[in-house]
């Protein structure tokens, strides 16, 4: 059983981890451990209760608590901000009772309520197990007659281990420069990462990792990840006091939410780990989970497919998407998605967004004869959509002005010549889910990439039944509820998240989306960058990464193709251009990527080079059991002489003999891990080695 429970105290149990929480003697439910698991239940420390404190800091300040609420002389970042009726704005929290349930995971709940007023919150544990993850939320129910205003609500707080000299890494970037590692110390003070844009951006992701001295492969490391779409918020605070903790959970920026009485409101989950072996093995941990347990069709291969956007802009039409799809076709890709420009009026991105049926000029009969195309080839056929926005020249929007986000008495604010609908808005849910299902049903498509273009401006929301400023929440709620109502129509239906690229990467959308349009970088050498970042928390097969022309005239075809081959491989150049050797070499990628797909997409990563750090870079795939893996090494521009740097394979079978394409011996895998192999590369080249056990 992994939860150990008594009166006063509970003990989290996963497979190598142990979790420990009580309330202390003020009543304070105050965290005791997170590590290494305990061999027994009488090692885990019992709940801090602070000894000495001063006049200025009294003694709830030092705490470590599990979700501190604000109240008397608390001023560490807290979890729970609330406003009563009557203006109280103190939560004074009470621990009642606990509960415990099993299937499918097991859960520990634990009650409290406000000492005077009628709030209740109950902070949820998940544990998982076999991950070595940890999963908690928090649900607020207004037991009274009166509303009450939520300020902040987070899912967690995650303390470390007392003592500072931490540092947190975390994921930041821009529009086609997504998801860069940094790692900085952990000083005093209060280090925060948010999203202000109604997706998670491409600006910060919701993702950390802590740690003192950890390597990529070694030393301990505690990490976590918020399973939400939308506005977040992680606060990292060193105390004056040597105490490290990070926050989690909706960004309370704009934020408020009125709890009308008898109402609940429930959190996202936060879902964190702790490891020994370093930010490799958290990033895989995190990889299992999300390919075993998030997205809905996490088993299954992603097909190879192309993508007619970088070659064929807004100008789509029967005939030339036919063409890029029988050239497709020949070079074994399984999947053909028709981009942007497919639907009414929808020649440049001024026009169009909303009207979700085909063109009639450039479909006077529908999309059927161009799947029927796209079928006979042998292939499956892939649709482009952005549901969430409006051209206001749409015939949705002349018809339906007041569906945009807005405030009455300001200018709506134009971002690529388009409006966001209001996904928190039933009517506008409704809408987009029947115009999408019809044309799901209509047409034998079996992939759609839902995209989402711009951030919020003029977050308003005139009519709505609560604080105007739920928009944040009931927005991404919105876009949940959609998506599962089409998803649960058309289960068959392989999701791809894309917000400009990676704006919206995040385990919230993976519940429904199966993948993710990494980046609108294509450029073979950013790639590697993206995608190492991309990695930290999210795995291959969610990642989609196509081959296209860029930077041909800089970076080898070959080389393209091995670095989205390190993904969920796509095809997205302008294949009519594409000479005969071109299409032989793609052609022969194509064939090797569909032999080793399952290495890639289901295997162990190791990031063994970083290509952030370094101009030559080696990354690593292996097979579960051991058998069979990838070895991929870049070179980008590195000028001679230079000494190419050994690569330390990782994973093996350290007694099993392994052989190495091209390499003459036949080693040991703790050989191929200790002493190394070299692989020497030009400038702009690569190599793709297979491992096999023999
Ligand atoms: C966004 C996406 C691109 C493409 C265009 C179409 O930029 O990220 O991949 O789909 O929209 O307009």
């Amino acid at each position: 059983m992994p939860i150990h429970s008594s009166a006063t105290g509970w003990i989290l149990e996963t497979r190598n981890t142990g979790y420990a929480l009580g309330l202390n003697p003020a009543g304070l439910l105050a965290h005791r451990y997170w590590g290494a698991r305990l061999p027994y239940i009488s090692d885990y420390p019992a709940p801090f209760d602070p000894i000495k404190w001063s006049s200025p800091d009294g003694p709830h300040h030092f705490v470590p608590e599990e979700y501190p609420g604000y109240a008397n002389t608390k001023y560490i970042d807290p979890c729970l901000k609330v406003t009563y009726a009557d203006g109280t704005r103190d939560v004074v929290l009470t621990y009642e009772d606990f509960s415990i349930t099993i299937s499918p995971q097991p859960v520990l709940d634990l009650r409290f309520k406000d000492s005077h007023y009628p709030l209740q919150l109950t902070l949820h544990y998940r544990i998982h197990e076999e991950y070595d993850l940890i999963e908690r939320w928090a649900t607020l129910e207004n037991l009274g007659d009166d509303p009450i205003l939520i300020e902040r609500a987070f899912s967690a707080k995650w303390t470390l281990p007392p003592g500072d000299n931490y540092s947190l890494t975390h994921l930041y970037g821009r529009h086609i420069d997504e998801f860069h590692v940094q790692r900085e110390s952990l000083t005093p003070g209060l280090k925060v990462i948010e999203s202000r844009r109604i997706i998670p951006s491409h600006r910060a992701s919701p993702w950390f990792a802590v740690d003192r001295i950890a390597g990529e492969e070694q030393g301990e490391v505690w990490f976590g990840t918020l399973a939400w779409s939308g506005n977040f918020k992680i606060t990292a605070e060193a105390t004056e006091f040597a105490s490290t903790r990070i926050s989690i959970g909706l960004n309370d920026w704009d934020f408020a939410w009125k709890l009308m009485p008898h109402q609940i409101f429930v959190t996202p989950a936060s879902i964190s780990g702790y490891t020994k072996n370093g930010l490799g093995a958290a990033s895989r941990i995190f990889h299992d989970y999300v390919r075993n347990e998030i997205i809905p069709h996490g088993k299954t291969p992603h097909k190879i497919l192309y993508n007619s956007w970088e070659a064929t802009l807004f100008d789509v039409d029967e005939a030339s998407q036919s063409k890029l799809a029988y050239i497709a076709a020949q070079m074994g890709v399984e999947l053909f998605v028709m981009d942007d420009g497919w639907f009414h009026n929808r020649n440049l991105d001024n026009a169009g967004l909303g009207d979700w049926f085909p063109d009639k000029v450039k479909f006077p009969n529908g999309l059927g004869g161009l799947i029927t195309n796209v079928n006979d080839l042998g292939m499956d056929f892939g649709l482009w959509v952005e549901p969430e926005m409006v051209n206001p020249d749409s015939d949705l929007y002349r018809a339906h002005p007041d569906w945009v986000i807005h405030f009455p008495t300001r200018a709506r604010t134009e971002s690529r010549n388009q409006l966001i609908l209001n996904m928190a808005r039933t009517d506008v849910q409704n809408h987009i889910i029947e115009s999408l299902d019809k044309l799901l049903s209509e047409n034998n498509i079996t992939f759609i990439k839902w995209d989402m273009n711009r951030g919020v401006s003029e977050p308003g929301w005139a009519d709505a039944p609560g604080d105007q400023r739920e928009i944040w929440v009931r927005y991404v709620q919105g876009l949940y509820h959609v998506w599962d109502i089409l998803r649960q129509r058309h289960p068959k239906v392989i999701w791809q998240s894309c917000a400009s690229g990676g704006g919206r990467a995040d385990f919230g959308i993976l519940k429904f989306a199966d993948q993710i349009w990494t980046s609108d970088n294509t450029e073979a050498t950013a790639r590697l960058n993206i995608q190492e970042g991309y990695s930290q928390f999210l795995p291959a097969n969610t990642m989609e990464a196509w081959v296209t022309d860029w930077d041909k005239d800089l970076v080898p075809l070959e080389f393209r193709f091995h670095v989205s081959m390190c993904g969920s491989l796509g095809v997205g150049g302008n294949l009519l251009e594409w000479n005969q050797s071109d299409r032989e070499a793609a052609a022969k990628c194509i064939s090797l990527y569909k032999e080793i797909r399952h290495i890639i997409q289901f295997g162990d990563q190791f990031r063994l080079i970083s290509s952030q750090k370094n101009d030559y870079s080696a990354v690593q795939y292996l097979s579960k059991d051991k058998t069979e893996g990838v070895l991929f090494a870049f070179r980008t521009h590195i000028p001679e002489p230079f000494n190419i740097p050994l690569i330390h394979l990782r994973g093996l079978d350290p007694e099993a003999l392994y052989s190495i394409e091209g390499v003459e011996q036949t080693w040991s895998g703790l050989a191929w891990m200790e002493a190394g192999l070299k692989v020497v590369l030009n400038n702009l080249q690569s190599k793709i080695l297979r491992i096999k056990r023999i």
